[in-house]
């Protein structure tokens, strides 16, 4: 903590205060911009589709999806192009109120597979700032129904087939598409999250024990959480289908400059809560990518390529042929990548990858507070994972977990505050297996608490914050951090106001408060134009009618740029 003494103050704005109002705040200076809102019509034949009272099912995939999350940049032959997630559907918005958010029909569900997945759109700057390029030729919706490939050692496996593809390499749809990433070579990966839940039984749950254990592990249930797709579309019903649900939980690669190229499944990188997937090289140039699974007590994981990435070279099983590995912290503040092999987890090379997360409990992986984003540091050989809370720890996860003791990265028991936890790996190598930790920050209330919950060193009544989530380094070297938290500005939590977004010095340690969203939101998704006069970030579930005066909130991208138009990160 040494170097907090040496505060840099080397942001490039004056922090705001904390803010529990309807509208999104940024530091003087800086403007905001709503880009594409839910229901926006991503090509010409969708215009005026109306989401007032939920929409119709016709067109509703050719409009920007609801729930906006994870998303990258991509520049090609002159066309600023963003591919973005859309994770999860609010039932009770984009149904009509009197159904209370429950699908009554096919069409209903249709609708609502049709609002998930990935946008992908060029975007253009003109006079009045930024907007979607309406019937671009790149426009493409991705959605619950697009298919897809897998590929990767797992491919072709007899738990991933199904009696519509005997194959098992030929899938449907990408759900719940959480955080996003982005290889060197030009793709985006788009990452599946909270996929169990789109699943339920209309009969017998599948008593296969391979097949259970996991549905107990990754809490694939009879009921589903409420998008009932099982009622009205059998793939989604595990009584009849009881291996869909294995060709779910995978991290996805787009091509976003060629709409008609199919989305691949990368078995290769494990199957779990998928956070998502931050990819960067070893200094002998393997691919190495960091992702976290997103659920109490569960692991941090590391994939390292056997192939090097070559620019302009065969991309070919890069992120399928190689190792897979789960962390494991010491309380002496190192630790090690444990690879999941057959000899370490008794389990087939095809099991560990389907899964991954038995294979994490085989081998002692250490259960974590909710990884969500992993960042790496562009200027040093060190990465970032945002543990966002967990309030029940030191007790069983779910169904099959591990027990879930305080210590190491993990040392509150009631953490509802979340913290960052970095790594540095050894050999400054992201392929080592070995590494050293620390806490980069502890959040927490100074204000209410003197102990631990008061937060590190780092954390002041003038820029604390709970939950971080979604996190980015920019092309500066600064690490900026969202939240998606408590934002009821009450009891614990009094004085940190709506979600937000702050910036950190990695080496200073310093954090201030650079943006908060309208109350209700989360703050998720951030990525740069290729000028980096704008930063595009994500505003989920907003409450109020935000962004509009009246009407139905609507989950928005913003750009985010500066009155001098300097740059932005
Ligand atoms: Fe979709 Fe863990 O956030
Ligand atoms: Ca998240
Ligand atoms: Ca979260
Ligand atoms: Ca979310």
């Amino acid at each position: 903590r040494a170097a907090l003494a040496q505060t840099t103050s080397r942001f490039p704005f004056t922090p705001i205060a904390a803010q529990t109002d309807h509208a999104v705040h940024v530091p003087e200076g800086y403007k905001v911009q709503v880009l594409a809102s839910w229901g926006d019509a991503l090509f010409a034949d969708a215009e005026g589709y109306d989401i007032a009272e939920g929409g119709p099912v016709a067109k509703s995939d050719r409009i920007f999806g609801e729930n906006t999350d994870g998303m990258e940049t991509f520049s090609y032959m002159g066309h600023q192009l963003i591919a973005v997630n859309h994770e999860y559907t609010n039932n009770d918005i984009n149904l009509p109120a009197s159904q209370e958010g429950v699908p009554a029909s096919a069409d209903d569900v249709l609708k609502l597979q049709n609002l998930q997945g990935v946008t992908v759109m060029e975007v253009a700057q003109g006079m009045d700032g930024w907007s979607v390029v309406v019937d671009s030729p790149f426009n493409r919706r991705i959605h619950h129904n697009t298919p897809m490939q897998l590929v990767g050692p797992a491919a072709g496996h007899p738990l991933l087939q199904t009696e519509a593809d005997a194959s098992g390499r030929q899938a449907l749809g990408t759900l719940n598409n959480c955080g996003s990433g982005k290889t060197p070579w030009g793709t985006y990966l788009t990452c599946e999250e909270n996929f169990n839940g789109y699943f339920g039984a209309t009969g017998e749950m599948p008593s296969d024990a391979v097949i259970a254990a996991g549905y107990e592990r990754y809490g694939i249930g009879a009921e589903g959480w409420g998008y009932d797709y099982h009622k009205h579309d059998a793939r989604f019903d595990v009584s009849a289908h009881p291996n869909e649900p294995h060709r779910h939980g995978w991290v996805v690669e787009i091509d976003p400059t060629d709409p008609e190229s199919t989305p691949v499944k990368h078995t290769g990188l494990g199957r779990i809560k998928h956070e998502n997937a931050e990819v960067t090289l070893a200094r002998d140039g393997r691919v190495v990518v960091y992702m976290g699974d997103d659920e109490r007590g569960e692991f941090l994981y590391k994939f390292v390529s056997n192939g090097v990435y070559t620019p302009g070279g065969s991309t070919e099983g890069l992120l399928d042929d190689g190792q897979l590995y789960v962390a494991k912290f010491n309380d002496d503040m190192t630790g090690e990548w444990v690879a999941l092999t057959p000899e370490a987890t008794g389990m087939s090379a095809e099991e560990i990858l389907i899964f991954s997360r038995q294979a994490g409990s085989a081998v002692g992986a250490t259960t974590m507070d909710r990884p969500e984003w992993i960042s790496v540091n562009p200027y040093a050989i060190e990465g970032y994972c945002c543990l966002t809370n967990n309030t029940r720890r030191g007790t069983r996860t779910n169904a099959g977990g591990d027990e879930t003791p305080v210590g190491g990265p993990n040392p509150r028991e009631a953490n509802q505050y979340g913290q960052i936890v970095r790594w540095f790996p050894n050999d400054d190598d992201h392929a080592a297996q070995g590494f050293a930790w620390d806490l980069y920050v502890m959040a927490g209330n100074p204000e209410v608490h003197s102990d631990a919950y008061g937060g590190s060193d780092n954390v002041t009544a003038g820029n604390m914050f709970n939950s971080p989530d979604g996190m980015a380094f920019d092309q500066t070297g600064l690490l900026w951090i969202q939240t998606d938290g408590d934002d009821s500005n009450e009891g614990d939590f009094a004085g940190q106001g709506n979600n937000q977004m702050l910036a950190g010095d990695p080496v200073s340690g310093e954090i201030a408060r650079f943006l908060t969203g309208p109350n209700g939101s989360e703050v998720t998704g951030l990525c740069w134009s290729e000028d980096r006069r704008t930063m595009f970030v994500g505003i989920q579930h907003p409450g109020g009618s935000w962004p509009m005066e009246t009407g139905l909130p609507r989950s928005s991208l913003i750009a985010v740029s500066r009155d001098d138009g300097a740059m932005v990160g």
